[in-house]
């Protein structure tokens, strides 16, 4: 995680670096820090955010910048990036080197003395000492040396005071390289400097740049250059903002209707039947890999493995030559899927990628993708990509079962279930004081329960719990009382009277009952404490509508709670690292 963004042209590198945080500071916020230079290296770090350095200034037209989500090293000022040595070298580094305290010792014992407990650090004295003890002051090849010795993921930028160029490197985060006129910027993502060029370089793993503002060139490792291949990137900067929304994850709730919509048009590529489909996939897009497996399973009669992608990376999986693997991925970059991927490729398997992020680190490395039209998730919380993965896996399930996925009428279903959000916060306010929460559900909706529950952990912290409701008697029944509500996700379906016979065992245990149920169910409502009445709807699509109501429920517990909802404490939008 950590975004890095960095400048070399003709103007003032300060409000340049500062918007680019701005816009990578989703990538972890924990703290934050510019270093720029004239000839001298001027620098600002602080625990904290972007913001406070809104009303600051330092000179020059060259300089480099981070937001960090800390790994090695606590939160503090001396653990923010950038880091400098002898006030002539700045460094700032997205990623994790593994083997940093054996490279740390053997630094230590030439002498040389850390300011921070980082990872990063190390690679800044290891480049500079090779810069020092090369035969010609070259920034680049010092760069080149010190790959060699890394092992870990990275992606840094490094840039000497004196010399109007920036290096950069990456080995398993991303980076790239935005191209101006009379300028260039490096960053971790597109939106960094989208307003002054669509005009990008993906760097890609054992790659070295070298950046100036008129020139780019790119090398491998071993110092021989490689083509530069330049893409143009669509996009623009009013969906980077609320537009009038207390929070992103609101703006984002709002729009699925047209995110929908737009994913309903997606047309998927020929996708030969396989005989068994593997999900890889983390958090949220995981969740919709569940559903996805139900969704298969039902309609495409093709069995399939469902896979948390961090377990799956270092189990020794069985492959048959004729799986697909499917990643799903809102970001593209997720280290822990990234590594699934590889691994299904090494040996052989062929992948798919239902991705949101174009041209994103996993969107190149699969062999299909099929790209989800959420367009820019900016909140952390998932929300418009999880429903759009869901559309995704629907179109998929039908066409690979020979038929046509309709979704009839969903835009303005989804739009109807934006319209409880009054209830949903009438209902939210009520329980604002209950520290845990149990989500159940069955069948289509036990992963909307798991999903449930994660919106309301990441930008609440209210400890929930989600279980298939036919697991509460093996043991988390005994969690029942007054104090821990259920979100009991019940609308008419196959298994209909076993949900209510749930409901009604943890009723008699004086459990309250929160339940989201078809309109008109009065047995349902006697049986319950509040209720939400979901839009009448096809059974298939009556999942997408529990979505919103529970994404409704999440943010607006959250919002009175006074959390803060884009930006939860201790995560990341983008989990680069594992
Ligand atoms: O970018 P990805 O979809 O691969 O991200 C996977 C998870 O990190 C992500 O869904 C995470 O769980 C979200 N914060 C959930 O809201």
């Amino acid at each position: 995680m950590c975004g890095i963004i960095g400048y070399v042209g003709q103007r003032d590198a300060y409000p340049l670096l500062l918007t680019g945080l701005e816009r990578v500071e989703y990538r972890g916020y924990d703290s934050v820090g510019i270093c720029t230079t004239d000839g001298t290296l001027h620098l600002l770090k602080e625990v904290g955010r972007v913001e406070q350095f809104k009303n600051k200034r330092l000179p020059g037209k060259q300089g480099i910048a981070h937001s960090r989500w800390a790994t090695h090293g606590g939160v503090s000022q001396k653990n923010a990036h950038p880091f400098i040595a002898h006030d002539a070298f700045a460094l700032v580094h997205n990623g994790i080197i593994e083997n940093y305290l054996e490279l740390k010792e053997e630094l230590i014992e030439k002498g040389v003395v850390f300011s921070s407990d980082t990872d990063s650090e190390v690679i800044l004295h290891l480049v500079v000492g090779h810069y020092q003890h090369g035969p010609d002051k070259n920034l680049l090849a010092a760069v080149q040396q010190a790959v060699k010795q890394l092992q870990g993921a990275y992606a840094f930028a490094v840039l000497n005071k004196d010399a109007e160029e920036i290096v950069a490197a990456r080995d398993g985060c991303p980076l790239l390289v935005g191209i101006g006129e009379r300028e260039n910027f490096i960053a971790s993502d597109a939106t960094a400097f989208i307003e002054h060029t669509q005009k990008v370089v993906y760097v890609d793993d054992f790659e070295i740049v070298r950046v100036t503002k008129d020139a780019l060139e790119l090398f491998d490792h071993d110092g021989a250059k490689k083509n530069v291949s330049i893409v143009e990137v669509r996009g623009n900067i009013e969906v980077a903002q609320k537009q009038g929304h207390p929070h992103f994850m609101l703006k984002e709730i709002m729009e699925q209707p047209q995110t929908i919509a737009e994913t309903m048009k997606v047309e998927l590529p020929r996708i030969g039947r396989p005989k068994r489909i593997l999900i890889v996939a983390c958090g949220t897009a995981s969740y919709a890999g569940l559903l996805g497996k139900y969704i298969l399973e039902k309609f495409a009669k093709i069995p399939v493995v469902h896979e948390t992608a961090s377990e799956f990376r270092y189990q020794e999986p069985l492959f048959y030559p004729d799986d697909l693997v499917i990643a799903i991925t809102q970001s593209g970059e997720t280290a822990d899927t990234l590594a699934a991927i590889r691994l299904a490729k090494k040996h052989g398997m062929k992948t798919l990628g239902i991705i949101n992020v174009r041209e994103s680190t996993i969107a190149r490395e699969v062999d299909q993708v099929i790209y989800t039209r959420a367009g820019p998730e900016i909140g952390v919380a998932s929300t418009k990509a999880f429903t759009a993965q869901l559309i995704v896996l629907y179109k998929l399930a039908f066409q690979l079962g020979g038929k046509k996925f309709e979704g009839k009428g969903i835009a303005t279903l989804i739009e109807e279930t934006l319209k409880l959000e009054d209830r949903i916060k009438e209902i939210a306010q009520k329980y604002v004081h209950n520290n845990h929460f149990l989500y159940i559900g069955r069948n289509l909706f036990y992963p909307l329960a798991l999903e449930g529950a994660l919106k309301l952990k990441e930008i609440s912290y209210i400890h929930a719990e989600a279980y298939p409701a036919g697991e509460l008697k093996h043991g988390p029944i005994a969690l029942i009382s007054e104090d821990m509500p259920t979100i009991a996700i019940c609308p008419r379906h196959e298994t209909y009277e076993k949900m209510f016979s749930n409901i009604q065992e943890i009723k008699a245990r004086q459990g309250k009952i929160i339940a989201l149920a078809s309109t008109g169910d009065e047995r349902m409502r006697e049986i319950s404490d509040d209720i939400i009445y979901l839009p009448k709807a096809d059974g298939l699509l009556t999942p997408l509508l529990v979505a919103v109501a529970l994404q409704l429920f999440a943010y607006h517990l959250a919002a009175l709670r006074g959390c803060d909802i884009d930006k939860p404490r201790n995560l990341a939008k983008s989990v680069t690292v594992e």
